[in-house]
């Protein structure tokens, strides 16, 4: 009998990378999606007539509910999530519902079906915010700079709390920045890949940047999906930090894309106090021992092969004579 998992946000990125690698180890793949007024499958519909959609939002309980009791899965990743900081600002409450409170309603919808699912959330490293330690590790204080960053730790620690009031198997793993030619365009990697690529080609000759002192620990996304399916196949459930140990400013983001493509940023790049954030992340590095010793954690792309990588994927997608939409258009 295959085994069955359940992905909530099978249209974003991480959601798109990990139903392949399910399909790939031979399970039945269901994906959840929202009602929306027009298709959004772009990132897995080379996938299309493998993975078995349905609907459901994490705003409605009876809709998760229904899912969990009719697909009865072995396992649940819930990467469905408002994952845009900048947005959380203007739309606290909305991530609220969806990023902390939807998780508890996914959770108890598995313990009223069956205790044996096992459950993924997919945690974050703004939880570490204003920093209290470098590296951050699973043992590092949270201090949440946005609400986005405040709901991913209630998130957390419902996920926690479940695990210890009703003995579920229900892990977080503590993500740090991972990206990939998939990343919504206006996540800054692929605001900056995309830009390179249009002024490469003379579709545009400017970008705008907010803070480029920020430093990111910035891995692939393909890399990571790996240590999702790894955390639900130990014999404990514990939390994994989830990260490459490297840090880079977003002025070497600029400089790599464009070195990249043979451009300077110099001639480009213009800072716009308008996308500085309220309160701002500094300095992300992750601490992945604990993952590397217990789960084989060992990213295979680094920060120039990522970069160059998206690079290429945006040029190729421009050159194309009618390029695919491009997922996650945003005008910021
Ligand atoms: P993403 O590309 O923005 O995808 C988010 C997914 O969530 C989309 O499929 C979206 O559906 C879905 N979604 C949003 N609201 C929903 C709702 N109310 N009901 C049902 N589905 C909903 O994000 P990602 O980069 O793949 O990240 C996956 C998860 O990991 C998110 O929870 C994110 O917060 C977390 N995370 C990401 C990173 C990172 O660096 N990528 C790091 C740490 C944690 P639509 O397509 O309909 O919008
Ligand atoms: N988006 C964006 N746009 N960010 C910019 C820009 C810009 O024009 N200019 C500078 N930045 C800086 C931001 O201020 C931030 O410090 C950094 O680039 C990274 O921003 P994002 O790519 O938007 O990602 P994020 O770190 O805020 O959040 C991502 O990673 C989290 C994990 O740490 C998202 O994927 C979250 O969902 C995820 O949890």
């Amino acid at each position: 009998m295959p085994r069955r998992a359940v992905v909530t946000g099978v249209t974003g990125q991480d959601g798109s990378y990990l139903a392949e690698l399910l399909l790939e180890k031979g399970y039945e793949v269901v994906g959840v999606t929202r009602r929306l007024s027009a298709p959004n499958l772009e990132r897995i519909e080379h996938l299309r007539g493998r993975v078995d959609l349905r609907q459901a939002d994490l705003l409605d309980q009876m809709s998760l509910l229904s899912v969990i009791d009719e697909v009865r899965p072995h396992e649940v990743y819930n990467l469905a999530a408002m994952s845009f900081v900048p947005t959380s600002w203007t739309q606290p409450v909305l991530t609220g519902d969806y990023n902390a409170q939807g998780v508890t309603r996914l959770l108890d919808a598995i313990r009223r079906v069956d205790t044996s699912i096992r459950f993924y959330q997919a945690s974050s490293s703004e939880m570490f915010g204003k920093v209290r330690e470098t590296p951050q590790t699973e043992a590092t204080p949270f201090h949440p700079r946005s609400p986005y960053g405040v709901s991913k730790t209630f998130a957390h620690y419902i996920t926690v709390n479940y695990r210890e009031s009703y003995d579920l198997f229900a892990v977080a793993g503590i993500l740090f920045n991972h990206e990939s030619p998939r990343r919504g365009l206006e996540f800054v990697t692929r605001k900056v890949t995309d830009g390179v690529a249009r002024i490469k080609l003379g579709l545009a000759d400017r970008l705008s940047l907010g803070n480029l002192d920020a430093h990111r620990d910035w891995g692939f996304a393909g890399d990571y999906v790996r240590t999702m399916w790894r955390m639900l196949q130990q014999d404990v459930p514990r939390d994994y930090v989830i990260a490459t140990g490297v840090s880079r400013s977003v002025g070497d983001l600029v400089e790599t894309a464009f070195g990249h493509a043979g451009l300077d940023w110099r001639e480009h790049v213009r800072t716009d106090p308008a996308l500085l954030r309220p309160a701002e992340v500094d300095h992300l590095i992750g601490d992945a021992s604990k993952a590397r010793a217990e789960l084989g954690w060992s990213p295979a792309v680094d920060f120039e092969r990522l970069i160059g990588m998206m690079v290429d994927a945006d040029l190729a997608r421009h050159r194309a004579p009618t390029p695919p939409l491009a997922v996650g258009a945003s005008t910021r």
